[in-house]
């Protein structure tokens, strides 16, 4: 026997008793069928089915009007004549498809049965048989692989499956290891003093360098120097601008910006793509990768795309000679929103 012999739905249908499912069900509750105008008034119906015509004639003459262009009309490298004979392409183009489109909405609409069905689903839970042979079969299972009798097998199964997560766990959470440790991306070069370097030049960069509106690529003085430029670079990059002092909404650390210049790390807190556009007029940085934008003029807040957390912020502030330099290492992580939940 079936299951669907043994539904009793819960409106009280009983199969037909032939072994088959109720077509119909009872109305679980929807309004009743209201018949539309064209419905009844053959009148109507024949005057949206003429409409339908007309938007497919319309798509059938965009069409035609696209081929006749496409071959009539005469090609050259000038720009008016290319102009023209895009344009008639393109009005050709849009009239087949347009056509086509509002057609199929119109039939959909006006044309198309649209009385509500109901057709009610069987129940999703096994019967309690077949519940039964599962647990019968999974205790076969076990018995048949012998692990019930040998408990050393036991211990063994359990103890690799429980310490594996290790591997992965290990590796983001200490701050052990070489390449394999990601811990290290919670730190960067920047440190008190160490001035900012305009990218790629390496040039330290004053204060008054800086105008308001520009931007500036700027990595940390000495770079080149270390043992892996690339990996401390890829960690460290920055972006510095200046704003006027009167759009400054909001600080995401007091005393980290000097004189309305501010430096946020350039790897975007979504999944690390740098972000390298800067909108002069809104403050915005927006990431290419996935379209975060971040409002520096309000502490590097995410105002659109799926980062989850402003870019970070290095203080900064000016050496005796005007050159800016950080005040200390970022204070939170750089890069993927991810590294913020392990520490
Ligand atoms: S990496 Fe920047 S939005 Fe995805």
């Amino acid at each position: 026997m079936s299951q669907v012999d043994n539904y009793q739905g819960p409106t009280g249908n009983l199969p037909d008793g032939h072994g088959r499912a109720p077509e119909r069900f009872e109305n679980p509750g929807l309004p009743a069928h209201k018949p539309r105008l064209g419905d009844v008034d053959p009148k109507v119906d024949k005057r949206r089915q003429r409409i339908v015509l007309a938007l497919f004639g319309v798509s059938t003459l965009g069409t035609i009007g696209f081929l006749v262009a496409y071959f009539a009309l005469p090609t050259g490298r000038d720009v008016a004549t290319i102009h023209r004979s895009n344009l008639w392409l393109g009005l050709g183009l849009a009239a087949s498809l347009l056509g086509i489109g509002l057609a199929a909405i119109q039939w959909a609409k006006s044309i198309m049965n649209n009385e509500e069905k109901v057709e009610e689903r069987h129940p999703m839970a096994s019967r309690p048989e077949v519940r039964e042979a599962a647990v019968r079969n999974l205790a076969e299972g076990a018995k048949d692989s012998g692990i019930s009798r040998r408990g050393l097998l036991k211990s063994a199964v359990v103890g690799s499956l429980a310490l594996f997560p290790l591997t992965i766990a290990v590796p983001l959470i200490g701050e052990i290891g070489g390449d394999w440790n990601v811990g290290k991306l919670k730190h960067t070069m920047w440190k008190k003093g160490l001035r900012l370097t305009i990218d790629p030049s390496g040039r330290p960069i004053k204060a008054s360098d800086v105008t308001i509106g520009s931007v500036f690529h700027v990595i940390p003085d000495g770079l080149d120097k270390t043992p892996d430029p690339l990996e401390e670079k890829a960690k460290a990059v920055v972006l510095v601008v200046r704003l006027d002092p009167q759009v400054v909404k909001s600080e995401q650390i007091p005393g980290a910006s000097y004189q309305g210049i501010f430096a946020f790390s350039k790897i975007c807190t979504h999944v690390g793509c740098p972000v390298a556009l800067y909108e002069q007029q809104t403050h915005h940085l927006l990431c290419p990768c996935h379209q975060s934008t971040f409002d520096v003029a309000d502490g590097a807040r995410v105002i659109f795309g799926p980062a989850k957390r402003p870019l970070p912020q290095l203080p900064i502030t000016v050496d005796d000679q005007g050159y800016l330099v950080a005040q200390s290492d970022f204070t939170q992580p750089v890069g993927p929103s991810f590294w913020e939940r392990l520490r």
